[in-house]
């Protein structure tokens, strides 16, 4: 089981290393490893097991903040219209994406950074995906709003990059272009 202290937080070159691609079949080790990052936002979301193992809530988790380099990250989340998403990604890739942007109003939050971070992270705002599920099946997803701007949060950790590096340093609230803001309940 993932606990806080098995999450690796800013500073640590682990996050600033791109993951690599894993091969199919996965070992024992990377199936552990999808399912308990996965297993970790679910507990992480429901009251009584975040208050019992002290879990910060979470929708999104890469291997990379667990200190692995697999590129494999776990979403689970609620879309627009309330329904649930819940997979493990493997091998993720965007293959293509609106030219309109969108950013959430709030900033956001990530559980490798214990500090909040103003500013707004530029993302797409329509993104159609494709990534391997830990069976080894071929996904393809549409995705927009919260589950859009999730998934490139944690492909971005694939890739080594915190969503604080697409901040505006001279103007963390400047206008972005092309954007629908994103406004999260
Ligand atoms: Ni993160």
């Amino acid at each position: 089981m993932i606990l806080m202290g098995d999450i690796i937080r800013e500073g640590h070159l682990t996050l600033r290393t791109r993951a690599e691609e894993v091969t199919f079949p996965l070992t024992e080790e990377e199936r552990n490893l999808a399912h308990d990052m996965l297993e970790y936002l679910i507990n992480s979301q429901n009251p009584e097991m975040a208050e019992k193992y002290g879990l910060r809530g979470g929708i999104g988790l890469a291997a990379n903040q667990v200190n692995s380099l697999k590129r494999m990250f776990a979403l689970h989340l609620a879309d627009e219209k309330g329904e649930q998403l819940s997979f493990v990604a493997i091998n993720p890739k965007i293959v293509s994406h609106s030219v309109e942007q969108t950013y959430m109003t709030s900033g956001e939050g990530c559980l490798s950074v214990d500090r909040h971070v103003p500013g707004y992270v530029p993302r797409y705002a329509r993104i159609t995906v494709k990534f391997m599920t830990v069976d080894g099946e071929e996904k393809k997803l549409r995705l927009s709003g919260l589950p859009a701007i999730a998934f490139q949060h944690e492909l971005d950790h694939l890739n080594g990059v915190m969503f604080y590096d697409r901040i505006n340093e001279k103007d963390p609230f400047g206008e972005i272009p092309n954007a629908t803001p994103y406004e999260r309940n």
